[in-house]
């Protein structure tokens, strides 16, 4: 037998966990209402959370850019793909985020890897809280250093975990708004903490721009935290702004440090010009509309008001991300596929995405929700609160 006939094995097991995962084609932009194989449906899942992927504006831009620039960037930064749209908008993004510098990166998981490699090799130490991103923990371990962890959002912990490390230099992480269960971290006190220990901080903010703060700086804004208290902010353009690719802003020697070290940032093509120059016009929507922020939380009171009345349980989250706690994978996804019969899409989000018995359907709003798109929602879920009615559902 070939030595790779495990995989056909791992696959299978994976079917059986209730673990195997598929991809939906998206036949129409990202917004509340995506059409699939010819149905349409009421999403609640994308990271668009302030719809701006198709905003008319943001298309706009990207079809000028496109006109101007044509569309690769031909290169990679260090040669000849650094193009005037990206240097502007990192430009935009420093002042936003009140650093001296901003550097952009075609994805956030190639700038979360970008940092650990650059700034941490053989005798460091990487800190991360246990519910990171996958892209942090991979980061961390690809670094070479030695990742340590700590319980979620515990600042304890995490000055014990400095005392073990206290004769090498430590880098703490953590999402400042956790992707899957939308809490926010207790960054005031994290950041009094490495300040006190004479640890990096780094904070990866995917979740947290344009959706936290009053100018939508992330948790930044909304702990009032500066460049000394978080010295390393990440933040990705794929998300709120509804484009694409991500952004590190610090110090002028961290950036320097990223472009000549980051093997993520050098060895790699620039992202098309385009998607700068619509991430542009993206950035400056978000700081200037802020109904949107306020919409965003009128949805989510309302949901955890209605949804927690019928029993589902909810995380402790004031953010767009609103998980519904299943617990096990089969059941999560049988829930999953009841709703979307209804027409209603969430994905079921199961290990090892999450912890096990952790499995959940990842609720996420859009500014563009309406309140008739909440109301389809409450009634589809209170049609089916309760296990039982669940199942019957789906054999139905
Ligand atoms: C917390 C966090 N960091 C990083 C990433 C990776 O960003 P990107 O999709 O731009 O690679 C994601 C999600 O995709 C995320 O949720």
């Amino acid at each position: 037998m070939s030595k790779w006939g495990h995989l056909a094995q791992t696959l299978a097991a994976r079917k059986q966990q209730d673990l195997y995962r598929s991809r939906l084609t998206i036949d129409s932009p990202q917004a509340p209402r995506v059409m699939i194989e010819g149905r349409e449906y009421l999403a609640f899942c994308s990271n668009d959370y302030l719809g701006l992927a198709n905003d008319p504006r943001v298309i706009a831009a990207a079809q000028q850019a496109l006109n101007e620039y044509g569309l690769g960037g031909g290169a990679s930064h260090l040669v000849i793909g650094h193009h005037r749209a990206h240097h502007e908008l990192e430009l935009d993004l420093a002042e936003f985020t009140g650093r001296d510098r901003a550097l952009l990166f075609s994805t956030g998981y190639m700038a979360n890897l970008g940092v650990a490699s650059a700034l941490l090799g053989r005798g460091d130490y990487v800190i991360e809280d246990k519910l990171n991103h996958a892209s942090l923990l991979d980061a961390g371990i690809l670094s070479g250093a030695k990742l340590l962890r700590y319980r979620h959002s515990d600042s304890e912990h995490l000055a014990s975990r400095l005392d073990d490390a206290r004769d090498s230099r430590a880098l703490v992480i953590t999402d400042g708004v956790f992707s899957m269960d939308g809490d926010i971290a207790p960054l005031d006190d994290i950041a009094q903490i490495c300040h006190s220990k004479d640890a990096m901080l780094m904070v990866d903010d995917a979740h947290g721009f344009g959706v936290l703060g009053a100018n939508g700086g992330g948790c930044a804004e909304h702990f009032g935290l500066n460049q000394s208290d978080v010295p390393i902010l990440m933040g990705t353009l794929g998300k709120s702004y509804g484009a694409a690719g991500a952004f590190v802003a610090g110090s002028e020697e961290l950036i320097e440090t990223l472009v000549q070290f980051a093997r993520t940032y050098i060895y790699t093509t620039s992202m098309p010009p385009a998607v700068a120059a619509a991430a542009r016009v993206s950035l400056r929507i978000s700081r200037e509309e802020s109904w949107r922020r306020e919409r965003l939380n009128e949805l989510v009171a309302r949901f955890r008001k209605e949804a927690a009345g019928m029993g589902y349980q909810l995380a402790a989250s004031s953010t767009p991300i609103q998980p519904i706690f299943i617990g096990d994978a089969a059941t999560a996804m049988e829930l999953s596929q009841a709703l979307r019969k209804e027409g209603i899409l969430i994905t079921a989000i199961r290990p090892p995405t999450v912890p096990a018995n952790t499995s959940r359907l990842r609720v996420t709003f859009s500014a563009a929700h309406t309140d008739d798109d909440l109301s389809q929602l409450l009634e589809v879920l209170h049609k089916y609160r309760g296990a039982a009615n669940i199942a019957g559902a789906v054999n139905a």
